[in-house]
C-alpha cells in the first residue's frame, strides 16, 4: 500500500488543528528535496511561467508545459501529494474541456489533484471534476491568471462587497467538493474568518497567519528568483547568491587549471598509452588518416 499523502490526510491536518506548509515545485530535483523534508503538498504551480520560463505572468503557460513539469515532479515525490495547476483557459471554456484536460493531467503525469482558479463561476466545473474522481484545490482572492484584469490592485476583499463575495466563493468551492482552497492576497482578518467558517483547509499565500496552511513559491522563499521578491514572501535562503559564488569559483578553477584535477578523471595504464602512441606514430596510420595530425 502506497504511503503517499492523500487528500484525506490533508483534511486530517485541519481536523487535528495542525497547520501545514506547502510549496511549489517544478522539477525532479526540487521535488525530491521537498519530499524528503516531509512537505505534505507540492503544487506544480503555473507560476513556473514566471520563475522557470521567464514570462511576466502565468497567462502564456500551456497545458503541455504543465504536464511536462508535473511529470518531473511526480518522479521526484514519493510521499508528498502532488497537485498541478490547470493553466489559463484550459478549464474555463466548458465543463467538458475541464474534464478532458484534468483527465490528461492525471493520466499523463500521475499527479493526484488539480488546482483551478475562481469561485462561484467555476463551482459547477469543480463539482463535476470531483464527481468523476478528480480532487480539486480551489484558488480565490488574487488569481494570477487574471493578472491583466487586476492590474496593480493585487490585494482582494478589502471592502464589504468584495469581502463578502470572497466568503461566498470559498463556501461555494467547499460545497462543490474542493478538498482545500488557496486564498491569495486577502486581508488577514478576512482570511481568518474564511478559515474559521470552512470545514476544508484554507491554504494562505499573502493572507496572514490564521489560515490552516501556508503555500509559497519555491524560488521566492529560497532566493532563486531575482526579478523581485513579493511582499508576502520571506527569504529563508539566498540560493542565487550561493550559486553566484560557486560559479565564480568554478570559472576561476577551470581557467587556472585547478579543476578538473586527476581526482575527477579516469586513468589508463601507461603501457596501453605507449602502445597507442606507437601505433598512431606509424607512417601507415598517418597517411591513412584524413585529418592532419596536430602536435
Ligand atoms: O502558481 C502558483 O504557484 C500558485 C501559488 C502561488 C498558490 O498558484
Amino acid at each position: 500500500m502506497s504511503k503517499s499523502i492523500t487528500v484525506q490526510d490533508i483534511q486530517a491536518y485541519k481536523d487535528r488543528g495542525e497547520k501545514f506548509a506547502a510549496l511549489t515545485a517544478y522539477d525532479y530535483t526540487s521535488a525530491q528535496i521537498l519530499d524528503r523534508a516531509g512537505v505534505p503538498l507540492l503544487l506544480v504551480g503555473d507560476s513556473l511561467g514566471m520563475v522557470v520560463l521567464g514570462h511576466d505572468t502565468t497567462v502564456p503557460v500551456t497545458l503541455d508545459e504543465m504536464i511536462h513539469h508535473t511529470r518531473a515532479v511526480v518522479r521526484g515525490a514519493t510521499r508528498s501529494l502532488v497537485v498541478a495547476d490547470l493553466p489559463f483557459l484550459s478549464y474555463q471554456i466548458s465543463v467538458e474541456q475541464a474534464l478532458e484536460n484534468a483527465g490528461r493531467m492525471l493520466q499523463q503525469t500521475g499527479c493526484r489533484a488539480v488546482k483551478v482558479e475562481g469561485g462561484r463561476e467555476i463551482a459547477a466545473t469543480v463539482k463535476r471534476l470531483v464527481q468523476v474522481g478528480v480532487p480539486v484545490l480551489g484558488h480565490i482572492g488574487y488569481t494570477p491568471q487574471s493578472a491583466h484584469v487586476f492590474g496593480r490592485n493585487r490585494v482582494q476583499g478589502r471592502d464589504f462587497d468584495q469581502g463578502l463575495a470572497l466568503v461566498r466563493d470559498a463556501l461555494a468551492l467547499e460545497a462543490a467538493g474542493a478538498f482545500a482552497v488557496v486564498l491569495e492576497l486577502v486581508p488577514r482578518q478576512l482570511a481568518g474568518e474564511i478559515a474559521a467558517r470552512l470545514r476544508i483547509p484554507v491554504v494562505g499565500i499573502g493572507s496572514g497567519a490564521e489560515c490552516d496552511a501556508e503555500i509559497q513559491v519555491f524560488h521566492d522563499v529560497f532566493g532563486l528568483y531575482q526579478d523581485f521578491c513579493p511582499r508576502h514572501a520571506k527569504r529563508f535562503a539566498n540560493v542565487a547568491a550561493t550559486i553566484d559564488n560557486a560559479v565564480r569559483d568554478y570559472v576561476g578553477e577551470v581557467t587556472t587549471h585547478v579543476f578538473p584535477s586527476e581526482a575527477q578523471a579516469a586513468a589508463m595504464d601507461t603501457d596501453t598509452l605507449v602502445q597507442i602512441r606507437a601505433y598512431l606514430d606509424q607512417d601507415s596510420f598517418q597517411t591513412a588518416s584524413p585529418v592532419p595530425i596536430r602536435r
